[in-house]
């Protein structure tokens, strides 16, 4: 089994306080940030300084393991639960992780609630770490069958982040990549910029850093490389899966998924078991997460002299329309790349349920 190791811890517990890796700083600045309110965790998850369905489901556990050190009586755990679940309403996995750790910590006394509530979280982040290597494993699998190519080498294009720092592991759509660069099948990747919160970018510092080859593209440039047949098979992560496998994921995955049908490119989703939404029951009932005008009308890099900008593309009072996710019908899905398993929107139910 391809073992992968997380360059700089995600989230981390120090004592009765919590370390994050601010993503919002990179990928120029590598931040670490120590939270030690139950408020301060909701803010990383709201502003994105953590991020990624599966690290935001662990997040929010330690949030609640958190505020329980402080005070485990029933208000504060109630209190806990509705603040952390308030903060980003479409990736399943954060309603996931506060419905586990309900079950787990309301039906003890308060004097056990708080180290139960670390414990419970620390199995969350080991059960990810685990999860995502099962991914790798069987997204190799699936990469060693792809028709062989003349005189280039496998391409994979993704979309967003889904790579370690969205998870506690080695990601979900980069791991099959990083368990085939570690396998010596050479992968390039695509890499949209995923415009307007940039979370390609984070995806090329990431395979930059482990030495995976790969080439950053502007997000209207997939349509024009999946038709001249330039991409092999396109992986991208979840957010919420529904029952029937209508996939929510981060905005511009299903303008992916059409080209991608239409070219005959594959399509695979690589998502936990965590992200699988079977109580809705198609897109419809998953919910869209609508963000700040500010994400489409500002920009943010760094100037010549390596200092952080803000700037804005167009005047503040234009107005904006910013869902921070779309859906992506089943019928484009060529199929799920889970732990168990890859499996077909048809088989959903009986492999996972
Ligand atoms: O808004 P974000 O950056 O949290 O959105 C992230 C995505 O859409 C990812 O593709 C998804 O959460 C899977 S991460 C393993």
């Amino acid at each position: 089994m391809f073992l992968f190791s997380q360059p700089v811890p995600t989230l981390c517990r120090n004592g009765d306080s919590l370390v994050i890796l601010d993503q919002t700083a990179l990928p120029w600045q590598r931040v670490e940030r120590r939270l030690t309110t139950l408020e301060e965790v909701a803010h990383a998850i709201t502003t994105m300084q953590v991020r990624g369905a599966p690290l935001i489901g662990c997040t929010a556990a330690c949030g609640v393991a958190l505020a329980l050190s402080a005070d485990a009586r029933d208000p504060q755990l109630e209190h806990a639960l509705a603040t952390l679940g308030a903060t980003r309403p479409t990736a399943v996995n954060l309603a996931w992780a506060l419905a586990r750790m309900a079950a787990r910590l309301r039906p003890l006394p308060v004097a056990q609630r708080a180290a139960a509530a670390w414990t419970e979280a620390a199995t969350i982040g080991a059960e990810d770490a685990a999860t995502c290597a099962a991914i790798g494993a069987h997204g190799l699998a699936l990469l060693r069958t792809l028709p062989p190519r003349a005189g280039r080498p496998l391409r994979i294009m993704t979309h967003c982040n889904a790579g370690w720092l969205a998870t506690l592991g080695a990601g979900t759509a980069l791991a099959p990549i990083y368990a085939a660069h570690a396998a010596g099948l050479a992968p390039e990747v695509i890499v949209s910029e995923t415009r307007p919160r940039n979370q390609g970018l984070l995806t090329a510092w990431e395979l930059r850093s482990g030495g995976v080859a790969h080439r950053l593209i502007a997000d209207n440039a997939a349509g024009l490389l999946l038709a001249r047949g330039e991409v092999d098979v396109v992986i991208t992560g979840a957010d919420r899966i529904a029952a029937n496998g209508d996939t929510a994921n981060k905005i511009g995955t299903y303008l992916k998924a059409l080209a991608a049908q239409a070219n005959g490119v594959p399509f695979y989703i690589a998502a936990p078991r965590s992200t699988f939404d079977f109580s809705a029951p198609d897109a419809a009932a998953i919910p869209i997460e609508e963000r700040s005008a500010a994400e489409v009308l500002e920009v943010c890099g760094v100037d010549g002299d390596g200092n952080s900008r803000q700037v804005a593309l167009a005047p503040a009072d234009t107005q904006v329309a910013n869902p921070a996710f779309d859906l992506t019908p089943a019928q484009l899905i060529s199929g799920f790349i889970t732990e168990r398993g890859i499996f077909t929107a048809d088989h959903l139910r009986e492999a996972l349920a």
